[in-house]
């Protein structure tokens, strides 16, 4: 089935605080009756990307699409009552512009929330406080809500009760939360930001953890081909260019053993730059780091051996063995 059109996307979104971006070319789009959720390490920017989707945040590249005449409505994962005397006044900001005087439905979603709209919202418990933002959110009939953590600091009922408000609605729903019962409930689709990329599946956060096992095995077996590619790849390099980055080892004091004769005869190998080759070529698999150069490297440098010294002693002497 097609996905839905979208109602609110993200193209090629990047946010960067101060140094590395946080994320990078972000794609992503919800639609309508789309329920999905994002998840990701503290700190990974989950709350940060739902702040560009809300308009809160203007990124530093992409383009953030909302279709003309949606409503977004965004749940913050602190709500800031300043600049408002009463629970009322704070909820009445989630009507429309042109619907501020439908008070009205402000009383009916604080009742349905049970929050008394005259209260100073300074006083309220976290409980009373995340309802009320709940009421804000929900008072505005939204085409898509963005919601940041809604059930921090909800009683049970109270979970319940908004978990049939949503399977009820029929918008778009993008969900960020740590309770993994309320999102194996309601997340039809998961998008993970990972990284600084959001992956995205068509499945439920019930599957989350499989999938990103999969992820995670199809993400070293690729690392293990790369590593694979290189290393034959080493194998073919000019001479020249292994003297330069192994300037040490200064001319070669044996010519190749035999084993190797074949290959290093063709490509001009010294038997020293055919061990360095193979000592590459034993790293474990999924050992994606780069050998070390030879500032960089710890190891004693090579005593350059007298003529006449085996190869197996002279690789002994080299650590290339
Ligand atoms: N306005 C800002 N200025 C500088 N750094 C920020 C700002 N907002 C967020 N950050 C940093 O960006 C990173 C991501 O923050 P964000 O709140 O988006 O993460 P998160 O995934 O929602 O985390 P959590 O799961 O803890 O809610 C954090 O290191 C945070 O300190
Ligand atoms: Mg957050």
């Amino acid at each position: 089935m097609a996905p839905p059109a979208p109602i609110t996307a993200l193209q090629g979104v990047s946010v960067t605080f101060g140094g590395r971006p946080l994320f990078d070319g972000i794609d992503l789009s919800i639609g309508r009756g789309d329920r999905a959720c994002l998840v990701g390490r503290n700190g990974s920017g989950k709350s940060t990307l739902m702040k560009v989707l809300a308009g809160m945040i203007h990124p530093d590249g992409g383009t953030v699409f909302v279709q003309p005449g949606a409503r977004i409505a965004y749940l913050p994962q602190e709500p800031d009552f300043t600049g408002c005397a009463t629970v009322h006044d704070y909820v009445v900001q989630g009507l429309p512009a042109d619907e501020q005087d439908e008070a009205h439905r402000v009383d009916a979603v604080l009742d349905r929330l049970q929050v008394d709209g005259n209260l100073d919202p300074r006083t309220l418990s976290g409980g009373e406080s995340r309802r009320t933002a709940l009421a804000r959110t929900l008072v505005g009939n939204p085409d898509v809500m963005l919601l940041d953590e809604p059930t921090n600091h909800l009683d049970l009922p109270t979970i319940e009760w908004l978990e049939e408000e949503l399977l009820a609605f029929r918008g778009g729903l993008l969900l960020i939360s740590h309770d993994r019962a309320f999102l194996n409930r309601l997340a039809k689709r998961t998008l993970w930001l990972d990284r600084g990329t959001v992956r995205a599946t068509d499945r439920g956060f019930a599957e989350f953890e499989t999938w990103q096992a999969e992820v995670f095995e199809a993400e070293d077996a690729a690392a293990h081909k790369l590593d694979r590619k290189i290393e034959s790849e080493m194998k073919w390099l000019p001479r020249g260019h292994l003297l330069q980055a192994h300037p040490q080892h200064g001319p070669c004091p044996q010519p190749a053993g035999p084993a190797c004769r074949p290959r290093l005869t063709d490509q001009g190998l010294t038997a020293c730059e055919a061990r360095h080759l193979h000592s590459l070529a034993r790293r474990p698999a999924g050992d994606r780091r780069r050998p070390p150069s030879p500032r960089a490297s710890t190891r004693p440098r090579a005593a350059r051996p007298s003529s006449g010294t085996s190869l197996p002693a002279f690789c002994a002497a080299t650590g290339w063995g």
